[in-house]
């Protein structure tokens, strides 16, 4: 999220600015870094920065391809910013949290986003002990209880990213999305349908309960609707635009804010701590266990209910803002190619089992996860659409590629460039700008399980072959979640979500494609692209929606 905060423009200072520069420029011999052209120095740059990231990045593909360099560099305002590439550099710009730091996005959210007092903001902003278990030299000493970042980041860890409990909360959402499928939808009747309107409000709101409970739906009606506004304005708020410009996109979060903190003081006041088993994993008031542990320690720590409604909207953001557009596009593709529709029935089938008791089918999640050509979906779904800057600061100057950069610039990897590497990503006949969704897959001998390799069309010959997920870049050029120190805490429940919501979509239902259809849901000749207005901070939605017929079958 970016950010010129009190780097705001101002024309006069810019002209005396860039001549001394160039001057400086002229007298140093230091390798200079390839800069971006701008018309007027210091603006165009910026605005088309902020305004049209999608061209942005693509200037900045064209400009590291074509001078074979792996760094480059403009301005946001008055702020040296670069944007680098790499393994190496984005190994250096990722892995150094002593020279580059990534906490001063988070405090600008809590600032804008969560509406935290400056006091609140504080304990974060003075804790300089870092999220290791061991505190930074600088800090030793500093007592676990005041060190934010760490304690904070444990709440995740142990609530979210365990498997204990993301299992749980895949569990939950789970029964909660196929309940409501199940209410919509009659047995072996066709309907009509439009699939990303339908999956804004089922799948996130099964996944808003089990995450935050069904008081805060009960508490707030429309809460999901009003979600989806502020999905909308989320990005733009945090760079530091002058609040008159944005009345419109704050109001719009002051209003779910309002419902978050709502839902914070009733669960507070309901919530019966004594009465329930300390890792109970889902009641009605808190939600998760992740919800009701981090209310308790920002409590313990002095943080009020307002500043503790901040996370909520975090977290609804990072879960909702990726898993719901990412499995939209899931569908599209599918329905798009009936054959990739049909193997992934055929690949879901085999852990799709009936309980004996219940006598209904059920898809074991554990197993869902691991199924190569699911894994390769999920992989490529998430390479093509994500688009995220992985942002940090210069805390100090450093050298990146040879070359200097200054203290306080910013330093960035965007997942958008990494991802559509072509010598990365790139197989013959599918290059990297196109969704295949075998780039993932390699075929293996069945009984003695060799390296040996064949290419998906000689899979039917005649040693019986089968399917291993292996993925076809190197990991440090797939950042959807962030990379290096601070990544994104729900990935494992992420991708738990999205690939369950897609087994459920497949398994029950019967799909034929109507049309494509735009904002206002008349039709359209146009297939979706990304949104580009989610460049840089999210998963891309799909500019249209896709209306289908379906009739769900058990
Ligand atoms: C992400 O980076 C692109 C340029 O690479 C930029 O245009 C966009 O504003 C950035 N967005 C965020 C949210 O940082």
């Amino acid at each position: 999220m970016l950010i010129i905060s009190s780097y705001s423009l101002i024309p006069v200072l810019l002209v005396t600015v860039v001549l001394l520069l160039r001057l400086k420029g002229w007298y140093s011999n230091t390798p200079k870094p390839r800069q971006l052209s701008e018309s007027i120095p210091f603006v165009s740059n910026t605005i088309q920065y902020l305004t049209d990231a999608g061209t942005f990045i693509d200037r900045v593909t064209k400009e590291l391809a074509s001078s074979g360099s792996t760094l480059v560099k403009f301005y946001v305002g008055l702020r040296p910013a670069y944007i680098v590439t790499g393994a190496e550099n984005v190994q250096t710009a990722l892995g150094s949290p002593h020279l580059l730091d990534g906490n001063f996005l988070q405090l600008m959210l809590m600032d804008k986003h969560w509406g935290m007092t400056r006091a609140e903001i504080d304990k974060f902003a003075s804790d300089k002990s870092g999220r290791g278990k061991v505190p930074a030299p600088e800090a030793t000493g500093v007592p676990d209880g005041e060190r934010y970042w760490l304690g904070h980041d444990r709440l995740y860890a142990e609530y979210l990213s365990s498997r204990k409990y993301s299992d749980a909360l895949a569990d939950s959402f789970y029964r909660l999305f196929v309940g409501s499928l199940d209410r919509q939808y009659p047995l072996n009747e066709w309907t009509t349908v439009e699939l990303s309107a339908l999956l804004k409000s089922t799948m996130a709101g099964s996944a808003v309960t089990s995450l935050f409970g069904s008081r805060i739906i009960d508490l707030n009606p429309g809460f999901v609707e009003r979600y989806w506004e502020f999905d909308d304005i989320a990005g733009t708020i945090g760079w530091g635009l002058p609040k008159f410009l944005q009345r419109r996109s704050i109001a719009v979060k002051d209003r779910l804010h309002e419902m978050t903190r709502r839902h914070i003081d009733s669960a507070w006041e309901c919530f019966d701590w004594t009465a329930n088993p300390e890792d109970l994993a889902w009641e009605p008031h808190f939600g998760s266990r992740l919800s009701r542990e981090t209310a308790r320690w920002l409590r313990d720590r002095g943080f009020s209910n307002h500043a503790a409604a901040g996370p909520t909207l975090a977290t609804l953001f990072g879960l909702n803002g990726n898993t719901v557009p990412i499995t939209t596009w899931a569908m599209i593709e599918l329905i798009k190619d009936p054959e990739l529709f049909r193997a992934v029935r055929e690949e879901i089938d085999t852990v799709y089992t009936l309980d004996p008791e219940t006598d209904s089918r059920r898809i074991n999640a554990r197993k869902l996860v691991n199924l190569p050509l699911m894994q390769s979906l999920y992989v490529e779904l998430m390479r093509t659409h994500v688009s995220f800057n992985v942002t940090r600061e210069a805390t100090q100057s450093l050298v990146i590629a040879g070359c200097p950069i200054e203290k306080g610039a910013l330093v960035q990897v965007c997942s958008r460039i990494e991802h559509y590497a072509e010598d990365i990503w790139g197989v013959e006949g599918h290059p990297a700008s196109e969704f295949w969704a075998y780039r993932h897959v390699k075929y293996v001998d069945e009984p003695q399980q060799g390296e040996h390799k064949v290419s998906a069309g000689e899979a039917e010959e005649k040693t019986p072959q089968k399917r291993q997920f292996a993925m076809k870049g190197r990991p440090s050029a797939f950042l959807p979640f962030g990379g290096g120190y601070v990544m994104c805490p729900g990935r494992q429940f992420a991708k738990q979500e999205i690939l369950l919501a897609i087994a459920i979509l497949v398994m029950k239902f019967d799909i034929e494609f109507l049309e494509w259809t735009d904002s206002n849901g008349l039709r359209s000749e146009k297939p979706p692209r990304d949104d580009q207005r989610y460049a840089g901070f999210v998963a891309m939605s799909p500019d249209r929606g896709i209306r289908v017929r379906w009739k769900r079958n058990h």
